[in-house]
Formats: structure tokens, C-alpha cells, sequence
């Protein structure tokens, strides 16, 4: 596993000459395929699990695949090539992957020519490598995270050879810049600011498995985030495991709330989500460019993880409850109808009722409209993995589900103290919930439901609020009005 060591910002980006020859990859692996299937091009099936930064790279190596001549399909049967981007942040995660891989054997009994490849988070961790060399001998590629940029040539050696391809090595990583993408959205798009991590909270498996922290420039965020304008994209989401420290790596000064500021400034009508921020720095000047950017919707995701002063200290977290306080309260003074929400980690090593319970009183404190609660899973490699652990799963599940009831009640009154207001919504899909009706989302990233037809897919429009069930506001169209509440 890595050493904590610090990126020389130099060294970090892949070479063009690296770049230009995976790209003549892409072009054997073309001809190669084009021999192989002369009936047209060969499907793809690439699945993505875990976070949007995930989601993000699938988008790439979607993108690579593409330039190969792969086509895609949405289910593994039919698929000449089947890539699961994998995710290592819990074990049930990995245990959905591995049940998903085991499914594929007896489609490779039936169709000798799949290739079945395994890469992201997962595959980076040695004993899991290990694993899948060991017990699953028909999945014929394994990549991790730092090989992204580099599908290309081991397809082609997967394609060309009769040797399973693994390319796990660790290292601090690298950022490589103009890989095609091929976009999940047309109107909602990712755009990673940064990679890796450098916080190793005591029960993350991030760190290891992405690397240290790196920025991409801001001239490169912001020419990608212009093309996304001019390409029509309607919200995009600024990303990075910790997005407040972004430019750190960098020479030039330009850090998140500056490169916040200069994409708002880009002319058209779009709006800037970002995630994840991270409450150790996350700074006042930070709060007031999102209050004074109008494109920046006025969401925070700031996850807490444990209200308890000694767990946060034993997660290395770096605040005390007091200081995430202090932030939400500067936060609620700047822009009163912000909506935050939050992570919360339920029965860490060590965690005792009495820790619980302020994280019940902080989440009653807090009142977040939304929450993203797991129980503690225990991750080889991490220092929370050698902690005591001696409270039972029944307790953690008994807090766990007290933590979702005090939640429900929150957010069902916070939904209800936005009935009556007029947002603007951009409209992603028709409704599930009755015909004739379409879903969006308002700033705070909630769900809206409302009368409207399949045209308005990937537009704004303006919602009053009329009603709301829990985890969905209802609502009729209105007259046109800011994307941030006044
Ligand atoms: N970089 C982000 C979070 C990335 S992981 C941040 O720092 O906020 C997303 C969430 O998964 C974390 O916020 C945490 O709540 C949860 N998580 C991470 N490791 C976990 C583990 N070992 N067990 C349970 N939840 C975990
Ligand atoms: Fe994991 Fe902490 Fe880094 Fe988030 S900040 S990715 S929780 S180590
Ligand atoms: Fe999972 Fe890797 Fe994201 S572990 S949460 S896919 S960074």
C-alpha cells in the first residue's frame, strides 16, 4: 500500500508521447476487432459502481472504447466485451462486483471470445488482485484506477495474446488530460477538478486505492467546462474527493473557491454543483463565493461523518462538532435557503452509545434536508482495521435505524416548509410516479414531480410547490424565476 508522499506537480500529468500511443492502440485494437467481427461492431457493456468520480471514468473508458469500435449495450448477454469499473469503499460494494462477475462464467462457456475485465477502486487492492488471479480465471483483464488512460494497449494485448492482463501497480498517480469521453448525459455533466486523496480518514480505503491528491489545471477545467456550455449542458458537477482543496498541488494560487468564481463567469445559462466538500477545509471565503456566484447552486454536502468530538478525532477528521457547527451557521447567515446534506458513518470501532447520541443531537441540530447514512465496514489496509471493534452488529443496527427515523421526520418538515415556494428546476425524465407528469431537480438537488410532458427533458422551468411525500416535493409549472432562491 502507499507511503503518504506528496505529488511534485510537475510530474504528475501523462506524457503526450504516452497519450499518442495509446491513441495508435485504439487503432490496432480497431483493426483487430474489425477483422474479428466483419458483421459490424463488436458491443460493450461497461458498468460502473460507486461514486460520480467513478461514474466520471467509466465516461472514459467508454470514450476509449468507442474510438476502438465498440458499440454498447445495456446488459452483459450480447456483449463481446464486458467491463465492471468497480468500487472498494464497502464490503458490499465489492461483494455486488463479485457477485456480478460470478454470473458471467457461464456466459463465457457460451461465448469463448468474451473478454470479461475487472477495473477501478477494487482491483487495486492487492489481496483483491489476488483473489480474482486465484478464483475467477475467466475474467481475462484486471486494471486498476492509475491504468485508466492505458485500456488501450491492454485490450489489444488481451485481444492479441492467450495471457490474462493485470495491471494493479501502485503508485501516487498521475492526471491524463484530452481522453475522449463518452458522456452518460446530454445535458447534466461531471467534470473532475481533482484526484486522489491525501486525508486517509482512519476507515477510508480512498487514499490507497486512488492516490495522493492532484489537481488538474484551471485553464483545463475551464476550457472543458466551456465546451460543456457550448455543447448545451445545462448543470455541471465540479468533482473531487475533496473539492476544497483543490489547486493545493498547483503553482499558480488559483484555489476552489477562485475556480468556482471564473466558470461562473462563463457566459450562458447553466448551473455548478460540486462534491465532495470536506468540513477541515472548508473556509468562509469558500461560503461566500457560493453565496455570490449565481450559477452555484446553493448546496452543500458536507458529511459530518459522527457527531462525537472522539470518534471525529479517532477518524482523523480534523474538526470538532463545534467547528462543523460554526460552518453551517455561517453557511444558514450567507444563504438562508441552502440546503445541506451529509454523510454519516454509523457503529465505528470504539463508537459507544453516548457517541451516538450526539450524532442524533447534531443531526437534530443540523436539520439536513438530506442524508447518506452506512454502517462501518471494516477495510484491510486501514488504520480503523486494527481497531477494537466490540459493539454488536444488532446494536449498530438498533442506532442505525433510530438515526433513519429521526431523518425521516426532518426531511418530511423541511419539504414541507418549501411548499408554496416557485424553484427552477431543470427536468431530467418522465415521472414514474403517473403519466403526464415529469421529474427534476430543484438547487438543493432535491426531486421535483409536476404535470409536463417529455419535451422539457434537459430544460429549466419554473415549479411552484404545491405538495410533498417524503423524498420528493410536488408542484405546477409557474412563472419564471431564479435558479437560487431569492
Ligand atoms: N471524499 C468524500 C467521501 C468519499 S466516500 C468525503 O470525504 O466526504 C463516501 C462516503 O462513504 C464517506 O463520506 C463515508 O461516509 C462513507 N464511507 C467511507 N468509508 C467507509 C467505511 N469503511 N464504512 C462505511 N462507510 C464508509
Ligand atoms: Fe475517504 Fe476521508 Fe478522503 Fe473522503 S476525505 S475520500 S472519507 S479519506
Ligand atoms: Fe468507491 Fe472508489 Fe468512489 S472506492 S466511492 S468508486 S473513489
Amino acid at each position: 500500500m502507499n507511503t503518504h508522499t506528496t505529488n511534485d506537480s510537475s510530474s504528475v500529468f501523462v506524457p503526450d508521447g504516452e497519450l499518442a500511443r495509446q491513441r495508435q492502440y485504439e487503432q490496432k485494437v480497431r483493426e483487430l476487432i474489425g477483422g474479428r467481427y466483419p458483421e459490424g461492431p463488436p458491443l460493450a457493456y461497461v458498468h460502473s459502481y460507486g461514486c460520480q468520480q467513478n461514474v466520471s471514468d467509466g465516461e472514459k473508458l467508454k470514450g476509449q472504447l468507442a474510438q476502438m469500435g465498440y458499440g454498447f449495450c445495456d446488459s452483459p448477454e450480447g456483449a463481446r466485451l464486458v467491463l465492471y469499473n468497480t468500487c472498494a469503499v464497502r464490503e458490499n460494494a465489492e461483494d455486488r462486483v463479485f457477485g456480478n462477475v460470478g454470473a458471467l462464467k457461464k456466459l463465457k462457456r457460451q461465448h469463448p471470445d468474451l473478454v470479461i475485465g475487472l477495473c477501478g477502486c477494487m482491483t487495486q487492492q492487492e489481496q483483491i488482485a489476488q483473489k480474482i488471479k486465484d478464483s475467477y480465471p475467466y475474467v481475462d483483464l484486471v486494471f486498476g484506477t492509475h491504468a485508466l488512460h492505458r485500456l488501450p494497449e491492454l485490450l489489444y494485448q488481451t485481444l492479441s495474446g492467450d495471457k490474462r492482463v493485470f495491471s494493479v501497480d501502485n503508485m501516487d498517480g498521475t492526471i491524463a488530460e484530452g481522453l475522449p469521453v463518452q458522456r452518460e448525459g446530454s445535458f447534466k455533466a461531471n467534470l473532475p477538478v481533482m484526484y486522489g486523496c491525501n486525508n486517509f480518514c482512519t476507515y477510508c480505503i480512498v487514499p490507497y486505492v486512488r492516490g495522493r491528491e492532484r489537481s488538474r489545471t484551471p485553464e483545463a477545467v475551464l476550457a472543458e467546462a466551456e465546451d460543456l456550455v457550448a455543447k448545451g449542458y445545462k448543470e455541471i458537477t465540479l468533482l473531487g474527493q475533496n473539492v476544497n482543496s483543490y489547486g493545493k498541488t498547483l503553482p499558480d494560487g488559483v484555489d476552489f473557491a477562485e475556480l468556482l468564481k471564473r466558470i461562473n463567469d462563463i457566459p450562458g445559462d447553466f448551473v455548478i454543483r460540486f462534491m465532495t466538500s470536506h468540513p477541515k477545509d472548508c473556509t468562509r471565503r469558500l461560503i461566500d463565493t457560493i453565496a455570490g456566484c449565481e450559477k452555484v447552486c446553493h448546496h452543500i454536502h458536507l458529511p459530518v461523518q459522527s457527531g462525537s468530538n472522539r470518534i471525529l478525532k479517532a477518524m482523523n477528521r480534523h474538526y470538532t462538532r463545534e467547528d462543523y457547527l460554526e460552518l453551517v451557521s455561517y453557511a444558514r447567515e450567507k444563504m438562508p435557503d441552502v440546503v445541506l446534506t451529509s454523510d454519516i458513518i454509523v457503529g465505528f470501532p470504539g463508537e459507544q452509545e453516548e457517541d451516538f447520541l450526539q450524532t442524533l443531537e447534531l443531526i437534530k441540530a443540523v436539520r439536513y434536508h438530506g442524508l447518506f447514512t452506512f454502517l462501518y465496514s471494516r477495510r484491510t489496509g486501514t488504520k480503523a482495521a486494527e481497531m477494537d471493534d466490540p459493539v454488536s452488529d444488532e446494536e449498530k443496527g438498533r442506532w442505525f435505524r433510530q438515526m433513519l427515523a429521526v431523518q425521516q421526520d426532518i426531511g418530511i418538515e423541511l419539504f414541507r416548509q418549501m411548499e408554496g415556494k416557485t424553484f427552477r428546476v431543470l427536468v431530467e425524465g418522465e415521472s414514474r410516479s403517473a403519466p403526464g407528469r415529469v421529474t427534476g431537480r430543484n438547487y438543493g438537488n432535491i426531486l421535483v414531480d409536476f404535470p409536463g410532458t417529455g419535451d422539457l427533458i434537459g430544460q429549466f422551468v419554473s415549479v411552484k410547490i404545491t405538495g410533498s411525500k417524503p423524498g420528493v416535493l410536488l408542484g405546477e409549472r409557474a412563472d419564471e424565476t431564479c435558479y437560487n432562491p431569492e
